[in-house]
């Protein structure tokens, strides 16, 4: 695991970008795996940015988000289709028939995920999975004791997040109780993986993910088991890490080594 300690939330949403900019500007067709979530919201920002300066353009990507409420059409105000039009896909020259999000009010949502599953396959699978982390350490809304090799399926959601997910939702009873998520199969197959945590709430989390024993009570832990997996974390967030003085060492401030 690639640990990137920079200094501060900013920080953290630019590097990222940066890496979605790589493999928009290195892939012939990249395929990105996209997340929702606060701390998401200023790499789109950045990501808006880099576009309305030239240097990077969307036109040949295409997505797949991790996760969609479950009985939210498409177009209701909170579902998570409607999240990234606003963020990110109403302000760049992306295709728009190929951002995929599970559709939250399919008839039947086990086919619905089935279905989701075979086109993410179809397209070749994710060149890069961005990811944010809950309190509770779950990854997608694969919350903890989700199975470590489930693919896309319903989850229902902890009391903890959907307490989380509430400032979203003009009522605290709004929050829907189920969620389509990709499972953590799916994330441990996108050919890399870059999740971001900010802020002291995240701080617990990112210690287990990182450095506590491989478990399902913490889905991100499946991330030690990633080939490629890079972690952004600030100052905040990296506080519980024992081992801080080493990635601080190899990686000073979050920057790429150089190797004497
Ligand atoms: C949502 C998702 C979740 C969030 C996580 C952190 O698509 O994948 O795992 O990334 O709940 O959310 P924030 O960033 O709001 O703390």
């Amino acid at each position: 695991m690639k640990v990137l300690v920079v200094p501060t939330a900013e920080r953290a949403a630019t590097r990222a970008a940066g890496l979605v900019a790589d493999c928009l500007n290195v892939g012939d067709r990249p395929v990105l795996g996209l997340a929702t979530g606060s701390t998401m919201e200023p790499v789109y920002a950045d990501l808006v940015a880099r576009f309305r300066t030239g240097a990077i353009s969307f036109s040949g990507a295409t997505t797949f988000n991790l996760d969609e409420y479950v009985g939210l059409s498409p177009d209701h105000p909170q579902s998570y289709r409607r999240t990234m039009h606003r963020l990110l896909f109403d302000h760049v020259d992306i295709d728009v028939g190929a951002c995929h999000l599970p559709q939250g009010d399919a008839p039947d949502p086990h086919v619905e995920a089935q279905r989701y599953d075979a086109a993410i396959a179809a397209a070749g699978g994710i060149d890069i999975q961005l990811l944010g982390i809950g309190r509770n350490g779950h990854i997608g809304f694969n919350e903890p004791t989700s199975s470590l090799g489930a693919r896309t399926r319903i989850k229902t959601l902890t009391r903890s997040t959907r307490q989380a997910n509430a400032a979203f939702f003009a009522k605290p009873e709004d929050v829907p109780r189920h969620a389509i998520t990709m499972g953590i199969a799916n994330i441990l197959e996108a050919r890399h993986c870059v999740l971001v945590a900010t802020g002291a709430a995240k701080a617990g989390a990112v210690a287990r993910m990182i450095e506590g024993p491989l478990g399902a009570d913490c889905p991100a832990t499946a991330l030690q088991l990633h080939a490629r997996a890079t972690v952004i974390v600030d100052g905040h967030a990296a506080a519980g890490l024992e081992l801080i003085d080493y990635y601080q060492e190899i990686h000073p401030d979050g920057e790429e080594p150089v190797l004497v």
